[in-house]
C-alpha cells in the first residue's frame, strides 16, 4: 500500500543526496576500497570527534556494537546486566549472548530508565547498568552515573536511537564507559543497509571491539588474539555514512521542528499523551515522535485509512514472547507502554504538509469518537 503521507520516505531521502552518495559509492567501488580501508577510518574518525570521544568501531550492527561493548567491559557468565524491557529485542539478546543475566526494569513517562528501579534491582552480581536512550531522548545520566558509582558497576549506553542527542550538554554515547550505535537505514543517521558503531574514551575497549568485528585478527600481525565474528561496517556504508553525518544537525533540527509541529497542533487532547520535549537538561533528537492513547488500535485503523502510516513500538511486552525463554518481572508502566504508544510519521523528509495531514486526521479521529 503506497501511504499519503509513509513513515519514512528512503527514495526521497536517496534523491536528495545522489549525487554526493553515488559519487561516495562509485569512488569505493572504482578503487576496489570494499574491506577496512580509508574510508571507515576516516568515518570511525568523524563519529568520535561528532560524539566528542577519543574511539570509534564501526560494526555491522547496532546490536554487534552492544556485544562488543559488553563483552569488552567483560560481562559473562555469572554477571547481571540491568536494562529496560521498553526497547528493541537487540539490547536483551546482546546480554543474553554473552551469557549474562538481564535484569528488566520499569521506564519512567517519557520511557527512559527508571533510575530508582534500577538501583532496587542490583544484587551482588550485578556488573553493568545498560540505559537505553529511547525515541532520540537520553535518560538521565547524572543519576544513571551515581548509581553505577555507589554500586562500582559499568555503564554500556544503548544509543542506538540517540545519535545527536545530549543531556546537559554532553552527546549521548560519550556518558558511559561505551556508547552503541546502529546505522539501520532508519535511523537518524541510517545506512543503505545494516552497520552500526561502538564509541569509547578507552582504547583498550575499542582494541577489544577492533579484534571482535575481524575474527579475533590483529590486521597488523596477522596474529589472532581470540574467537571473533565477522562484523566489520563495510567500507561502501562508512563512505555513505561519512556524507550523511555532515547533514545530520540539518535533519535533527528537521526532526525537531516536526515534533514541534506535532506537540503544538496535538495539544489538549484529553485522551492523548504527548512525549516529552526538551527540559530538565534535554536536547531531544525524536528518532521516533511517539503518542499514547488507551484508543491506540483504533487511532492507527484510523490513520491508516486516511493514508497516513503510522508503527508501534513494540506491542507486546518483551516477555511475552514464549520464544525469547524471558520471567515476566512484572512491569506494568512498560506492559501499559505496549498498549498504548503509536509512532507518527518522521523523518528528514516528512514535510510540514504532512505534519499537518497527521494532525488534521488525529484532531477528527478524538472528535468523532
Ligand atoms: C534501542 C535499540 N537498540 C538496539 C538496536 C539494534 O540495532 P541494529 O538493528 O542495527 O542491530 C536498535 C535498532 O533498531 C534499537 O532501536
Amino acid at each position: 500500500m503506497s501511504y499519503r503521507v509513509p513513515f519514512v520516505d528512503p527514495r526521497t531521502h536517496y534523491q536528495r543526496l545522489k549525487p554526493e552518495v553515488d559519487a561516495a559509492i562509485t569512488e569505493c567501488l572504482s578503487r576496489g576500497d570494499l574491506i577496512f580501508r580509508q574510508q571507515l577510518r576516516d568515518f570511525e574518525e568523524m563519529l568520535a570527534a561528532f560524539v566528542g570521544v577519543k574511539c570509534a568501531v564501526g560494526v555491522n550492527s547496532g546490536y554487534h556494537a552492544l556485544h562488543f561493548a559488553l563483552l569488552g567491559a567483560g560481562i559473562g557468565q555469572g554477571d547481571e546486566v540491568v536494562t529496560v524491557a521498553h526497547t528493541f529485542v537487540a539490547t536483551v539478546s546482546a546480554i543474553i549472548h554473552c551469557g549474562a543475566k538481564p535484569v528488566l526494569v520499569d521506564v519512567l513517562d517519557d520511557s527512559t530508565i527508571d533510575p530508582d528501579d534500577l538501583e532496587r534491582a542490583i544484587t551482588p552480581r550485578t556488573r553493568a547498568i545498560l540505559p537505553v536512550h529511547l525515541n532520540g531522548r537520553v535518560c538521565d545520566m547524572d543519576r544513571i552515573l551515581q548509581v553505577a558509582e555507589r554500586h562500582g558497576l559499568v555503564v554500556i549506553e544503548d544509543a542506538a536511537q540517540a545519535l545527536g542527542a545530549t543531556y546537559r550538554g554532553k552527546r549521548a554515547g560519550g556518558f558511559g564507559l561505551v556508547g552503541c550505535f546502529s546505522f539501520y537505514p532508519f535511523k537518524v543517521l541510517g545506512g543503505f543497509g545494516d552497520g552500526g558503531a561502538l564509541v569509547t574514551n578507552d582504547p583498550g575497549i575499542a582494541r577489544i571491539a577492533g579484534l571482535l568485528r575481524y575474527n579475533g585478527e590483529d590486521r597488523e600481525t596477522g596474529e589472532y588474539h581470540c574467537h571473533g565474528y565477522t562484523a566489520l561496517l563495510d567500507n561502501v556504508q562508512a563512505a555513505v555514512l561519512s556524507v550523511k553525518l555532515r547533514y545530520l544537525p540539518r535533519w535533527i533540527e528537521h526532526r525537531r521542528n516536526i515534533a514541534a509541529f506535532y506537540h503544538e497542533g496535538l495539544q489538549g487532547i484529553r485522551e492523548l499523551r504527548l512525549p516529552a520535549f526538551d527540559g530538565d537538561g534535554h536536547f531531544d533528537i525524536f528518532q521516533n515522535y511517539v503518542i499514547r492513547s488507551q484508543q491506540r488500535d483504533a487511532l492507527r485503523a484510523y490513520l491508516s485509512e486516511q493514508g497516513v502510516e503510522t508503527l508501534v513500538h513494540w506491542p507486546k511486552p518483551m516477555w511475552e514472547h514464549a520464544g525469547l525463554g524471558l520471567e515476566d518481572p512484572g512491569l506494568p508502566k512498560t506492559a501499559r507502554i505496549c498498549r498504548e504508544v503509536l509512532s507518527l510519521p518522521m523523518s528528514a523528509e516528512t514535510t510540514p504538509q504532512q505534519a499537518n495531514v497527521v494532525v488534521e486526521y488525529v484532531r477528527n479521529f478524538f472528535k468523532q469518537a
